[in-house]
């Protein structure tokens, strides 16, 4: 039990750097994006990374009801506009049905995640976070170099 525990937190705490490591990343972007034809995608993006930080937030204040608010608003996060998502899909390509998953995977972890806290057990809440941001990491390790080699970097 206590390993398990101690697993969950390592991961938290793996987890609590890498909202840093995104925006670290987020300048580099923020000139291009406009031209790109993925704008509201990626301002989705800043706004589940922003989620993200709440819920650490209302984690350590031990707020439940605060993390499954925000824990909502990522499982209920608006699609992009049509054509961006006909953008997306022509960039996935043969890895459409991946991408796809790996939004779907996302959604369903968020969902859990508020059901979870509004349970009210901080351990559950804990590891049902980490679950959900496990989906973020590997749909960003599988996509985003090239999705932003695609749409910023200027080769096709
Ligand atoms: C289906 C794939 C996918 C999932 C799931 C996903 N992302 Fe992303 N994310 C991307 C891609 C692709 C990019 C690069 C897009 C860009 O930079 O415009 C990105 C970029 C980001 C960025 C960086 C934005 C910036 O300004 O550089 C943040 C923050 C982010 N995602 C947060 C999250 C969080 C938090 C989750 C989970 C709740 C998540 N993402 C889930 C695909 C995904």
């Amino acid at each position: 039990m206590k390993g398990r525990v101690d697993k969950a937190v390592a991961g938290l705490m793996a987890l609590l750097l890498a909202p840093g490591l995104a925006l670290g990343t987020a300048q580099a972007s923020e000139d291009e994006h406009d031209a790109s034809g993925v704008h509201e995608f990626h301002e989705t993006m800043e706004e589940l990374g922003e989620h993200a930080e709440q819920i650490v937030k209302a984690i350590n204040h031990e707020d439940w009801q605060w993390v499954a608010k925000e824990a909502r608003a990522i499982a209920e996060h608006p699609r992009p506009p049509a054509e961006e998502r006909q953008r997306i899909m022509a960039f996935a390509g043969d890895r459409r049905a991946e991408f796809q998953e790996a939004d779907h995977a996302a959604h369903e972890a968020a969902a859990t995640l508020a059901d979870v806290a509004d349970a009210g057990d901080g351990r559950e809440v804990i590891r049902a976070f980490a679950d959900l941001q496990a989906t973020c990491l590997d749909c960003h390790a599988s996509f985003r170099d090239d999705f932003r080699q695609h749409f910023y970097m200027g080769s096709k």
